[in-house]
């Protein structure tokens, strides 16, 4: 049985005393409960501190890249090695915002996948199409080839211990956001192309939406069969509004 995580992106927001405040927010209200886990990805710098303030809770920390690279001359680049020794226990990859401004190609973001999981790290990676895409009917074709290089770089098998997270890049941040049967739909496509290599792992692989989720919308879309949770950018902010996405998984 697939369980829900819940997974907050602050991107590059926040401050001492904002994250201090949110975090204490979020682990105050955690809901009752099992079946699902919350996680927050704060940008680097703050990654010890919120480390320390969420020991003893229920939250995991993430963080929301790395490199491919394990160590050396990679001026501003952060090692896998150096999130698990902070307390990151998960990793962003992929992020359409790192493809898009920084130009990571999927082959380097399946080397950053296969890095942090050699260091203990659990990948969440990014698929997701633009809404050109989307008009131009490649949705399908655009995921399989994100996920394809992956699955090309690390086997199918990597799987056990990794994440998908589909965001259309187009619902990303836009308060669009897809209807759950469109996300459904390219939910089950994605766990049906896992499957073609293993079905049992398929079967088990968290697959979460993100792109303007909320609590409104949140109920609808964790309903669907094949929505394992969700990856929050904007509802992330506040602890209010994350708290909110975290009870619909818990009541569901
Ligand atoms: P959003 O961001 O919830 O603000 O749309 C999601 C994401 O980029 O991970």
């Amino acid at each position: 049985m697939r369980e829900f995580l819940i997974a907050g992106n602050w991107k590059m927001n926040g401050g001492n005393e904002a994250n201090a405040e949110l975090v204490s927010g979020i682990i105050a209200g955690v809901p009752d409960g099992d079946g699902f886990r919350l996680l927050v990805c704060p940008p680097f710098p703050y990654l010890a501190a919120v480390a320390a303030q969420l020991a003893g809770s229920k939250v995991a920390l993430g963080a929301q890249s790395v490199s491919e690279h394990s160590a050396g001359a990679f001026t501003g680049e952060t090692a896998p090695s150096m999130l698990r020794d902070v307390g990151c226990e998960y990793v962003i990859v992929g992020h359409s915002e790192r493809r898009a401004l920084f130009g990571e190609s999927s082959e380097q973001v399946a080397e950053k996948f296969k890095a942090a999981q050699a260091a203990g790290l659990t990948p969440i990676l990014c698929v997701g199409e633009t809404l050109e895409e989307r008009e131009a009917g490649a949705t399908e074709k655009v995921i399989d080839e994100q996920l394809d290089a992956v699955l090309s770089a690390v086997g199918a098998a990597a799987f056990a211990t990794g994440v998908i997270a589909y965001e259309p890049v187009w619902a990303i941040g836009t308060g669009m956001t897809a209807s759950p049967e469109q996300a459904q739909d390219v939910h089950c496509h994605i766990r049906e192309r896992l499957a073609q290599h293993d079905a049992e792992l398929a079967a088990d692989v968290q697959i979460l939406y993100g792109g303007s989720m909320k609590g409104e919308n949140a109920p609808g879309l964790l309903s669907m069969p094949d929505i394992d949770g969700g990856l929050i950018g904007g509802a992330s902010l506040k602890a209010s509004d994350f708290l909110a996405i975290a009870r619909a998984a818990a009541e569901i």
